[in-house]
């Protein structure tokens, strides 16, 4: 059993919080009758009708894993008309991102229709790890490297713990690559990092998250995960 708001709204239908407000203004009927309660449970074998429309509660949930270009808005749709991820795969389904990727950050971003899943992975306790390469100007150095694992102040708040490996510097250029893995999702959260021990990041990647890595996938690519990864993505959440 399933609050008719979550079921309506997983199905791809429209946001949870239009749902709602279909069935306040009485536009919902389960098995025939209207329901103008929020939170009215339903089952499976449920006949859920918006309007003329049929909302099909045995959904099949699309999971999708990107390879998301610069110049990428990680949302539905853009105000100024900007290119977004969703645009980039071809489905028929109201797929969204988990979570955000900056404009100028490529690598991985899943989508899906699961908002089940999405919420739980967005949430901060979920303690997803997403590990990113960031090429930043200048030597990090080891006591700073030291810094960023043990956490930073950003916004008055230290960072949790992370994974922190400077994997190259070039001398001619003066930037260093490094990599990162962090668990939490603050917003900006790896460029605001590296502000805290004044090195500017000029490019960065994600290149996992959770079990997930770009194998396979160029620029603007995309694959439907498999059962087994979306399998583990749950496990995760648990
Ligand atoms: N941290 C950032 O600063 N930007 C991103 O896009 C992701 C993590």
């Amino acid at each position: 059993m399933e609050r008719l708001q979550k079921v309506i709204a997983n199905s791809g239908y429209t946001s949870r919080r239009k749902a709602e407000e279909l069935i306040t203004s009485g536009k919902v009927k389960v098995n025939g009758k209207i329901v103008k309660e929020l939170g009215t449970k339903v089952k499976n074998s449920d006949t859920i009708e918006v309007g003329n429309d049929i909302i099909d509660n045995n959904k099949n949930y699309e999971y999708y894993i990107l390879n998301k270009p610069r110049s990428i808005i990680s949302s539905t749709e853009d105000e100024h008309g900007r290119k977004t991820v969703v645009d980039l795969i071809d489905t028929n389904q109201r797929i969204y991102p988990i979570g955000r990727l900056d404009y100028d950050t490529t690598g991985i971003i899943i989508l899906t229709n699961d908002g089940n899943l999405a919420n739980k992975l967005m949430h901060p306790s979920s303690n997803i790890e997403k590990t990113y390469i960031a090429k930043v100007e200048g030597l990090v150095n080891n006591n700073e490297i030291k810094k960023l694992r043990e956490g930073v102040l950003i916004e008055g708040k230290k960072t949790a713990k992370a994974k922190v490996h400077l994997k190259k510097y070039d001398k001619k250029t003066d930037k260093s690559l490094v990599e990162i893995t962090i668990h939490e999702g603050k917003n900006h959260q790896i460029k605001k990092m590296f502000q805290a021990i004044n090195h500017e990041v000029v490019k960065l990647k994600r290149e996992k998250y959770a079990n997930l890595d770009l194998r396979g996938l160029k620029s603007g690519m995309y694959r439907k995960l498999t059962n087994k990864e979306v399998a583990i993505l749950y496990s995760l959440i648990k």
